[in-house]
């Protein structure tokens, strides 16, 4: 029995400390443990392995990106080509017109990174007390301090106090942002976090018409609304940033994890021009906020090359495709006694939720289903009350049984 070094995020360690799940070796939708036993990844990881496992043509391009220029930094004027060239890709792609795009390593420091630059914003064009940010209950933006104070999943708000002048809404109710703006005064806020469909706090998309209104809402106050798809974004919901089905323009779009796919830690902001404009005038200071390897050369040929796989295969139309298969698989698991709700059909994104009675009775539960489901060859995310599916984008139709039928199976041995 060994005890472990590793401290593991999000983790019970008194149990993990000699109990550890290695995984060896992926390849597509699947993974191999070190006994060499199979599994699908119904998670593609953490929501992340868009283009699947083991694609060569990014460890290439991130061994020939080593071999000539592995890192420099990119504080001031310094750059690297697939620095220049990621970014000026991504604005292309963005959803918002004369797009500026800061790089981060996680989704965390890219929140960080849009809740200053939304108030920096404001302090620049001589509104500085705009510094109101409002989030919505079971929101989850990440661990970074900001996203900490952010976030809406209670269990998750530890080790304040936190950040000030962050204050939260129900998450499916446009009239509550309407209301509390009006309470805390339009003139003091400054943003609006929103996931298009929100994902660790248990897969909940959008009710109909709800991120229209908020982007009007927040339009009309003067409010930043910044959309963060570092789940929904890379084909997760089918397109680029996860908002083109809602038809709306953000103002700010944090992205992460499928941008990369999760080869290489990146992320970043995609800020729309008329924000980035203050920070890009001729004699404008500098914005005092960046890390290290914000703008590495060799994540950024990680990100080239991922991106070329997703356009080159079509895999956002791919996703489009496989997202309706995906809901009616998972609604085949509805008339199981412990299931209490199935949700998705926005996206390849899905989850089941347990039975309230069921879990109060047995604290636990999830993540022993999530175990039970293992143990059947399928990988799923244990949520709260819920259990998420997010498989790669090139997860094939046939493959929705095996994950389904692992599920109740799952579900059966706690009947
Ligand atoms: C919507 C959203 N924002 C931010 C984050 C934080 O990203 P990271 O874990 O890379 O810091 C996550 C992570 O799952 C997320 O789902």
């Amino acid at each position: 029995m060994t005890d472990t070094a590793f401290w593991h995020p999000f983790a019970a360690m008194g149990a993990v400390r000699d109990a550890e799940f290695v995984v060896a070796r992926g390849q597509d939708v699947w993974l191999w443990d070190e006994a060499g036993r199979r599994y699908l990844d119904a998670t593609a990881s953490l929501w992340c392995v868009n283009v699947g496992h083991g694609r060569a043509e990014i460890a290439e391009a991130v061994a020939a990106q080593m071999r000539e220029l592995a890192t420099y930094q990119t504080f001031g004027d310094f750059a690297s080509r697939p620095v220049l060239e990621l970014t000026s890709r991504l604005a292309g792609l963005a959803p918002m017109p004369g797009a500026k795009v800061f790089l981060g390593s996680g989704g965390g420091d890219a929140v960080d990174t849009a809740a200053k630059i939304a108030r920096e914003y404001f302090a620049r064009v001589g509104r500085p007390e705009r510094t109101v940010l409002v989030s919505r209950t079971n929101a989850y933006h990440g661990t970074h301090g900001f996203g900490t104070a952010l976030g809406g999943i209670v269990p998750n708000r530890v080790a304040g106090p936190f950040v000030p002048d962050v204050v939260q809404v129900a998450w499916d109710d446009p009239e509550a942002l309407e209301a509390e703006i009006q309470r805390v005064g339009p003139e003091r806020v400054a943003a609006f976090f929103c996931e298009p469909v929100i994902g660790a706090g248990g897969v909940l998309p959008p009710p109909p018409g709800y991120v229209e209104r908020v982007r009007d809402i927040c339009t009309r106050h003067g409010v930043l609304l910044v959309v963060d798809s570092v789940i929904c974004g890379f084909g997760r919901l089918g397109d680029w940033f996860g908002v083109d089905r809602f038809g709306i323009e953000p103002d700010l779009v944090t992205f992460a994890k499928g941008v990369t796919s999760g080869y290489l830690p990146l992320a970043g902001v995609l800020a729309h021009g008329r924000i980035a404009a203050p920070f890009f005038e001729r004699g404008a200071a500098p914005f005092r906020h960046g890390a290290t390897y914000a703008g590495h050369p060799t994540v950024a040929a990680a990100a080239l090359a991922n991106l070329d796989i997703l356009e080159g295969e079509g895999l956002l139309k791919r996703a489009e495709e496989l997202e309706g298969p995906m809901y009616a698989a998972l609604r085949t698991l509805a008339d199981h006694p412990l299931v209490a709700e199935v949700r998705g059909g926005t996206g390849v994104l899905g989850a089941i939720e347990l039975d309230a009675e069921r879990l109060a009775a047995r604290p636990g539960l999830v993540g022993a289903v999530g175990l039970a489901a293992r143990e059947r060859g399928v990988l799923v995310r244990p949520m709260i009350s819920a259990i998420a599916f997010s498989p790669p984008l090139t997860l094939a139709e046939e493959h929705l049984d095996l994950m389904t039928d692992a599920v109740r199976g799952a579900l059966d041995t706690f009947r």
